[in-house]
């Protein structure tokens, strides 16, 4: 196995301005401590300084502009603990980016925060602009919103968009949405509606990996057929929501110039009794 070129950390369901806790400070435990946690995890497990932040979409709860603010600052620590690595980032949004109380413009305030993320405006979703493609050290990085539709009940991915990215995409190509792809639960209502779909363009366009959210908890399937394999992984939620009890989780990813090379998925715990801080540890 080659060595790893490019790390991906995808992050996803972070749930910023939930209701029941507001900056994420509940008991020992606040989201600065996770991005540390976060930031030490990568630095202990990978030597390559070429970096994919993974932003999978629920950053915040309702998609209301101020709570985009504690994520902003989440970000900008990540940026600061990763000094001296080349960043780039891959962001889409899930049903919680959209704002239910501007119909119009749903995704205005998610739109501001992927541009104050990045710098620039790559990753603005619009009705017509559905996906974003995207090059950084010889792989293609495709980010699509499965929440197009702006329906929050299910996701759905907009097919024709994705198989004119994977057209333009010249390397490897990595997927990125914030639906799960296949059925988890018996009343699994809410799981990406045309997932076969995808799975057929992207056997056909050579994408490796495929990495989504949503229902909190991970997910590991190779898919295959004679032209190729592809990784699908789903991360649980980064931050806790007091009122519910799913494990937290991150992963990091390495890829080689031509595909994954490794995935290692953190379980975050709050109940460490030596550092009464959270700690993690591979799943
Ligand atoms: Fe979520
Ligand atoms: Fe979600």
């Amino acid at each position: 196995m080659s060595e790893t070129k490019t790390i991906l950390l995808h992050l996803t369901d972070l749930h910023f301005g939930d209701n029941h806790s507001r900056s994420h400070t509940i008991f020992n435990f606040s989201a600065d401590d996770i991005s540390h946690l976060v930031i030490e995890k990568v630095k202990h497990d990978f030597t390559c300084k070429n970096l994919v932040i993974v932003l999978g979409g629920d950053i915040t709860d309702k998609g209301a502009a101020h709570k985009y603010q504690y994520a902003l600052d989440f970000v900008r620590k990540l940026r600061s603990g990763f000094k001296g690595y080349k960043i780039e980032f891959m962001i889409c949004p899930g049903n919680h980016d959209i704002d239910i109380k501007n119909p119009n413009n749903s995704f205005d305030a998610f739109n501001k925060f992927s541009t104050d993320v990045t710098g620039n405006s790559k990753y603005i979703y619009t009705d017509s602009k559905t996906s974003v493609i995207h090059t950084f050290n010889n792989w293609s990085f495709l980010s699509a919103n499965s929440m197009y539709h702006k329906i929050k009940d299910y996701g759905i991915l907009d097919m024709s968009t994705i198989e004119a990215n994977l057209k333009k995409a010249k390397h490897p190509v990595v997927v990125l949405t914030h639906h799960h792809l296949v059925p988890i639960y018996k009343k699994d209502s809410s799981v990406c509606r045309n997932s076969y779909d995808l799975f057929k363009l992207s056997l056909n366009y050579g994408v490796k990996l495929i990495l989504h959210g949503h229902v909190h908890t991970s997910f590991k399937l190779d898919i295959a057929n004679a032209k190729g394999k592809i990784k699908i992984i789903g991360s649980g939620a980064l931050l806790p929501k007091i009122d519910t009890n799913y494990n937290n989780q991150f992963s990091i990813i390495g890829l080689n110039d031509h595909r994954v090379s490794k995935v290692i998925t953190y379980r975050i715990i709050f109940d460490d009794a030596n550092s009464y801080r959270p700690t993690a540890i591979k799943s």
